[in-house]
């Protein structure tokens, strides 16, 4: 997959600290096409690779468009995006890849936390414009921190969408088993998006509410610190090559292996996106992503080496 030159068309202030890029292509050639949920790479100036999910309309080849919430714990990328970045600039981006896309379901119900609304949005246009059955309920902290506000309002899919505000009414707040219920579990699928808090709460109501794994669509947009202080030093071992590096404390596996010489790709170097996964033939797996589910990390047989650990003294790789 190549990278992208593009040039930003539009930033806008969608919502308190939350800014809109519109991106076209630089030689004014059509976008490659993407589906609801996709995401792109972006290279922030002078900082690192971030993911962003699109939220424009998955028919549109002429744009991307994402949208930025400041991070006051940002490691320089979301800063870098709102401070650094102006119209006219020229941004390096990724092809779209779609790590959270929609399925055939009767009804659909997207949970959107904060900015998570994004790849949500895009799917409630993508649902919307084929007919389908679906319900957005849309939960920020406050009208002011909710972007796209007035777009969604304006849209024909308006009577589809719930907001619900943290500082708002308790009768507006979000009712889960309510907006679960309503239709047999089996025939619905749930598509969650926000912070890791608000992910595993509506996780824990879709399970109660009957959702069986494959009807539970997740995608975090940037996972918690991780607790490293327990870290200690093992070893992984090649399976081609028979070569073993060790992965001392504080180094990922993904940096010991390049400093072997081994170079495994990588994009959003925090257990989010999958792109690093990598099959493990023997050892026990410390998984430390959000990208694998429970029934997959419990398998033991991938795993995501720039963030994730041993627990075992060897893993051994299939690479
Ligand atoms: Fe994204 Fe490893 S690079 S999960």
């Amino acid at each position: 997959m190549s990278d992208l030159v593009v040039t930003v068309l539009r930033k806008k202030q969608e919502a308190q600290d939350i800014a809109s890029f519109e991106l076209a292509r630089a030689d004014g050639g059509p976008l490659p096409a993407f589906s609801a949920g996709s995401h792109i790479d972006v290279h922030v100036p002078g900082g690192p690779v971030r993911q962003y999910s699109l939220c424009n309309d998955a028919g549109e080849q002429h744009r991307y468009r994402i949208a930025v919430l400041r991070d006051p714990a940002t490691r320089g990328g979301s800063a870098g995006m709102h401070d650094g970045v102006r119209e006219g600039d020229r941004l390096t981006i990724s092809e779209p890849r779609n790590h959270f896309p929609l399925v055939h379901a009767r009804r659909s119900v997207l949970l959107a936390g904060g900015i998570g609304v994004t790849p949500l949005l895009c799917m409630a246009q993508r649902l919307a414009a084929i007919g389908a059955d679906f319900t957005l309920h849309y939960c920020t902290r406050s009208a002011a921190r909710t972007a796209f506000r007035d777009e969604i309002l304006a849209s024909t899919f308006a009577g589809r969408v719930q907001f619900h505000f943290d500082d708002g009414e308790p009768a507006q707040k979000l009712d889960l088993a309510a907006a679960l219920g309503g239709h047999p579990a089996a025939d619905t699928h749930l598509y969650v998006c926000g912070p890791t808090g608000f992910i595993d709460f509506a996780v824990q109501g879709a399970r109660a509410a009957g959702f069986g794994s494959d009807q539970i669509h997740l995608e975090y947009f940037g996972a918690a610190p991780q607790d490293t202080r327990g870290d200690g030093t093992f070893e992984v071992k090649i399976a081609s090559s028979g070569q073993v590096v060790a992965v001392p404390a504080g180094q990922t596996v993904v940096q010991a292996l390049a400093a072997a010489g081994v170079e495994i790709l990588t994009s959003c170097e925090q257990g989010v996106c999958g792109t690093c996964l990598t099959r493990v033939l023997e050892g026990e797996c410390d998984h430390r992503d959000l990208y694998l589910t429970d029934e997959e990390k419990a398998r033991n047989d991938q795993f995501t080496p720039c963030c994730s650990r041993a627990k075992s003294p060897v893993l051994v790789l299939d690479l």
